[in-house]
């Protein structure tokens, strides 16, 4: 069956990143001149998603309003001629068919995934984290939904990360099949260093099957009192094989202050719009 549905939690406080947070959703900070969730939302619908869930909490409306037509900015750029940028907004309105459920307590990641559960119905989905944005020659998603393709089972996006980092993540022990894809033999959830099975980091991109349901119906919570999705894997991959992928592509994490800085410099030197401009500035900058 291909994946059609992708869930997005969005439900989290964003803590790292106060007071920016208080009011904004974190999905919304911009990269330049586009939140990152929009990023994010391009990536799932250049791999072929159809359908997207947000899975929201309080504070998020600005996320909905987003995805959602804005008639009187609409209106105003159709009477001054912006074409551009009237097409522009219009298409974020109409890149897929978009969802949304609240989360009443941020309890966890794996808790936000079961308020999924009638939107998934009994499909393989994808989830997709805001946080997570990835440069790549070919969609992350697509990357992952082509290992989806080989073995029809769940599928983790994997980066080597080093070591110092590895208590930030999930980690997994993992047996290599073939360039860049992994057999999942084990999970845990942000180790400390000594106890991680490898430097293979879990990123916020995976398939997921219908099965993760009745597993994090009944999770307890693990680290940080949260329903952990890492835990839920670890007892799927007891009923069924999990896969990883080590995609190609350069990750940013934009839930954390340097992430979000080095990313919004990434793109800023990318943007042909600025002509050299930022890229001479930082020379000048550096060498002062
Ligand atoms: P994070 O661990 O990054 O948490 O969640 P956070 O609250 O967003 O940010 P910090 O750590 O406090 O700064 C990973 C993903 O899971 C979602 C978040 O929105 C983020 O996309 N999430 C987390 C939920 O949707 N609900 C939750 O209860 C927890």
């Amino acid at each position: 069956m291909r994946v059609k549905k992708a869930v997005f939690p969005v439900a989290g406080l964003g803590t790292r990143f106060l007071p920016a947070t208080k009011s904004t959703p974190k999905e919304m900070l911009p990269l330049i001149d586009k939140p990152l969730v929009q990023y994010v939302v391009e990536e799932a619908v250049a791999s072929g998603i159809e359908q997207i869930l947000f899975v929201t909490g309080r504070g998020k409306r600005a996320i909905e309003d987003h995805f959602d037509h804005a008639f009187e900015l609409e209106t105003l750029l159709e009477d001054k001629g912006k074409t551009a940028e009237l097409h522009e907004v219009r298409q974020i309105a109409e890149m897929a068919k978009i969802f949304f459920v609240r989360q009443k307590q941020a309890l966890g990641l794996g808790h936000a995934i079961l308020c999924a559960k009638e939107f998934v119905g009994a499909e393989p989905f994808a989830v997709l984290l805001g946080d997570d944005i990835i440069d790549a020659p070919v969609p992350c998603l697509g990357q992952l939904l082509d290992v989806y393709e080989s073995y029809r089972a769940p599928v983790l996006a994997l980066e080597k990360v080093p070591m110092v980092n590895i208590s930030s993540y999930g980690c997994v022990r993992a047996n290599q099949l073939a360039k860049r894809v992994y057999e999942v033999l084990d999970l845990v959830e942000k180790p400390a260093i000594i106890d991680a099975p490898s430097d293979l980091a879990i990123i916020g991109r995976y398939i997921l099957t219908p099965g993760i349901f009745p597993i994090l119906e009944d999770q307890a919570p693990g680290k940080g009192g949260e329903i952990q999705l890492t835990d839920a894997l670890v007892r799927l991959s007891k009923q069924e094989s999990i896969f990883g992928c080590q995609f190609e592509g350069l990750r940013h994490d934009c839930g954390d202050k340097l992430g979000f800085l080095k990313a919004t410099v990434d793109m800023a030197l990318k943007r042909d719009e600025f002509n050299g401009a930022f890229q001479d500035y930082l020379r000048m900058r550096l060498c002062r």
